[in-house]
């Protein structure tokens, strides 16, 4: 197995999984351009078999999301009135925190002479930044699931698809709507991030997408929505964070359902691509958490605020929780321990194995279902 395995050069780009310079030296060259094109040659499958419900879990995944539609315009309380300052100090004092930055000595760093107007406009430019990046995170579901469509071969999967297709399109309308009218400025996709998107569309193999898209980004998408719908004090963003949530725990399921059964049929040389595929995607989706645009944006020596941060615990056990979703999913459809434990290995070298015993996402969004109250990430 072994011999085949691609080089960590090939895979991730670098040989060492947290070489900073190598990580920041990858930067979004046409930031400035208004459309990006991705080649991309998938087969687009026809089916004649319309048995509706012969993959029952999914069939009720469509039915569930058929009664579950809210209007981003009509469903949230868009006039309540957002004063950025004023949020970051109000999360700031609920969640017992300075900016995350009071467990380093800034002696000698940087941020030695940093005021606090200095901070506060870290935390602004963070949260434009965060937002930014998720709608972009959610256009890439929305072309990704519209793929799915087609290229998917059952029934129940390609109706279960047209309905995500809808979320995305509310999705991405409602983080745009919050920047362009609740926040102070939009950034444009982090490198890492598109690096992971045109990955994961121009890979002609159907699963591919779901394991990039529903696993990966989606899993950690709910993770870090829930980690923000928790500290957030800001009620017109908290409440679109559950509703956004609400749909993606059944975006999450539906990529567990449709590849459960299918990678169960794999052989080993087939799991060991999509294992590769999956720790790929881990790494990217973590390089992008470093806001290298921020430090930029900021005038600070990106290499050095990145290492700063990198050390505090704050942000380590961020870094961490984004993995809830992920490992335990991953080892639902049996990708930690094929192939001599690969997977489970990576994901020990991230610090992030310890979430494979958390619940899994294959009928939790039950529980994330609007009407269920409020909503924690559960063990
Ligand atoms: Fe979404
Ligand atoms: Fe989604």
């Amino acid at each position: 197995m072994t011999e085949t395995a691609s080089s960590s050069e090939d895979l991730i780009g670098r040989a060492d999984v947290d070489d900073l310079e190598a990580i920041l030296a990858v930067s979004n060259e046409d930031r400035d351009a208004l459309v990006s094109h991705v080649e991309q040659t998938s087969e687009v499958i026809f089916t004649w078999d319309y048995d509706k419900g012969a993959k029952p879990s999914l069939e009720k995944l469509y039915e569930k999301a058929k009664v579950s539609m809210w209007n981003g315009e009509t469903d949230l309380p868009w006039e309540t009135e957002v004063d950025q300052e004023q949020v970051f100090v109000a999360n700031m004092a609920q969640n017992n925190a300075d900016g995350g930055f009071a467990d380093f000595d800034v002696v000698g760093t940087p941020f030695e002479k940093w005021t606090d107007a200095d901070w506060m406009r870290f935390g602004i430019e963070s949260q434009n930044w965060m937002l930014s990046q998720f709608m972009h995170g959610e256009q890439g579901a929305l072309l990704c699931t519209a793929k799915i469509v087609e290229t998917v071969p059952w029934i129940d999967a390609k109706y279960y698809a047209s309905t995500q297709v809808m979320d995305e399109a509310r999705h991405v309308e409602v983080f745009a709507k919050y920047l362009d009218t609740k926040l102070s400025g939009h950034y444009p996709v982090n490198a890492h991030l598109k690096m992971l998107l045109d990955d994961i569309v121009a890979d002609p193999r159907w699963d591919m997408t779901y394991l990039g898209m529903q696993i990966m980004v989606e899993g950690l998408a709910l993770a870090a929505f829930g980690f923000m719908h928790q500290m957030t004090t800001e009620p017109l963003l908290k409440k679109m964070l559950r509703y956004v949530m609400s749909d993606e725990a059944r975006h999450v399921a539906f990529g567990v359902l449709s590849l459960q059964d299918f990678y169960k049929e794999l052989s080993d040389a087939e799991i060991f691509e999509r294992q590769e595929f999956a720790y790929e995607a881990a790494v990217r989706m973590r390089d992008r958490f470093l806001q290298q645009e921020v430090w930029e944006r900021m005038g600070v020596p990106v290499k050095e605020a990145v290492e700063l941060v990198m050390r505090t615990p704050t942000r380590q056990m961020f870094q961490m929780m984004l993995f809830a979703k992920i490992v335990p999913n991953c080892k639902k459809l049996g990708l930690l321990d094929r192939n001599d434990k690969w997977l489970r290995h990576r994901f020990e070298e991230l610090g992030v194995i310890q979430f494979e015993d958390w619940v899994d996402t294959a009928d939790e969004y039950e529980k994330f279902s609007l009407g269920n109250g409020e909503l924690t990430i559960a063990r």
